[in-house]
């Protein structure tokens, strides 16, 4: 054991190297060494603390558990070929959370007690970022709940506020490797519900529908819109974009019922300013994939998965090709990542 010491000033032991296989991460829950906490109660946050403790201990009437008052979000921390730590756009993901906890009536973290927080854990966990060249980076999880005895339905008495980490690799399996994917019967999300908002709800109803696409070796699910099923809106937790054929325009989809992804909004503009595309947010006809050479699935764990085909009923649409990213989303990707990692210039305020 090393000695480390912790951003509130006391030396705390951890393991000196964590046992990792950094080059073969994939998306799953692993205990690094510490997490932030902060407590909610009459009115105001508490100063929060870094814990080792990766349990939480809450009332079983906390409203998260049983009526979903709850909310999170996920960013990246990306080593650097200096050795330096890149956070990409975690002022989004503050003001996300707190449209989030708008729409399901909690109190937000502030952005600077959000982004606070998160370089804690970042600083605290830095032994378990994973090294420049391997691909793999630091995901961050924070979450506000609602906690407290009661049990009618309504706002909880008492609030947390979470972060924390795992280092991770490719969600899907393969990187920039294309995959398929299947629409669903199912929606995920109704057309003035909490589609937008990063609410657990919207996770816990996509959980049969992907069960169901990968028990038929499909990736994941694609929902359509919830009101009329004719447009393509989410790619399972990931947004959706495409390329029009002749590689002119970056389409994805607008919708009230889509979470809007920070990777996606990124994207947009990387497409508009340094792809010299045109882009265009609106609506994605199912019945219209043959206006597209590519597709993608895009967010912070999905980063960028290049889109091979798409089941819909008997009809199965291949776009460039089931084994090869296209050549416009291969130039979305390296722009995006390379920004990540700080191999790339940077837009105004994206690195912290
Ligand atoms: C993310 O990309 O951060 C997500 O929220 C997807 C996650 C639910 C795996």
């Amino acid at each position: 054991m090393t000695q480390t010491t912790i951003p509130d000033g006391s030396a705390a032991p951890r393991p000196s190297v964590p046992d990792i296989d950094w080059a073969n991460l994939g998306f799953s829950y692993i205990r690094t060494d510490w997490r932030y906490l902060a407590h909610w109660q009459d009115g105001a946050w508490d100063a929060g603390h870094l814990t080792e403790d990766n349990v939480l201990h809450i009332s079983e009437g906390s409203t998260a558990l049983h009526y979903g008052q709850q909310c999170f979000e996920g960013l990246k921390a990306y080593r650097c070929a200096d050795g330096s730590v890149n956070l990409f756009r975690p002022d989004q993901n503050a003001a996300r959370m707190a449209r989030s906890c708008e729409r399901v009536l909690m109190p937000a973290p502030s952005q600077a007690a959000f982004i606070d927080a998160c370089r804690q854990v970042v600083r605290a966990n830095d032994h378990f970022i994973p090294p420049y060249g391997t691909g793999g980076s630091l995901y961050l999880r924070p979450f506000v709940i609602g906690v407290g005895d009661n049990i009618g339905v309504r706002s909880a008495p008492e609030f947390l506020f979470g972060v924390f980490c795992i280092p991770v690799g490719p969600y899907f399996k393969g990187g920039l490797s294309p995959m398929n994917f299947v629409t669903s019967g199912y929606d995920r999300a109704a057309p003035h519900g909490t589609g937008a908002a990063k609410v657990g709800g919207n996770y816990a109803a996509s959980l049969l529908p992907g069960q169901e696409a990968k028990a038929r070796h499909f990736a994941d699910a694609i929902y359509l819109d919830p009101e009329t099923h004719t447009k393509i809106e989410e790619v399972g937790s990931a947004n959706f974009f495409a390329i029009t054929k002749g590689g002119s325009t970056f389409v994805t989809p607008s919708s009230p019922s889509i979470l809007p992804s920070i990777t996606k909004y990124s994207l947009l503009w990387l497409a508009e300013h340094r792809l010299g595309l045109k882009v265009r947010e609106g609506d994605v006809p199912i019945d219209r994939l043959d206006e597209f050479s590519e597709a993608g699935a895009c967010g912070t764990a999905a980063v960028i998965t290049p889109i091979g085909g798409i089941q819909h009923g008997e009809r199965f649409h291949v776009f460039h090709s089931e084994t090869e990213a296209g050549p416009v989303t291969r130039r979305l990707y390296e722009e995006l990542v390379g920004i990540q990692f700080g191999d790339r210039e940077a837009p105004e305020g994206w690195i912290v």
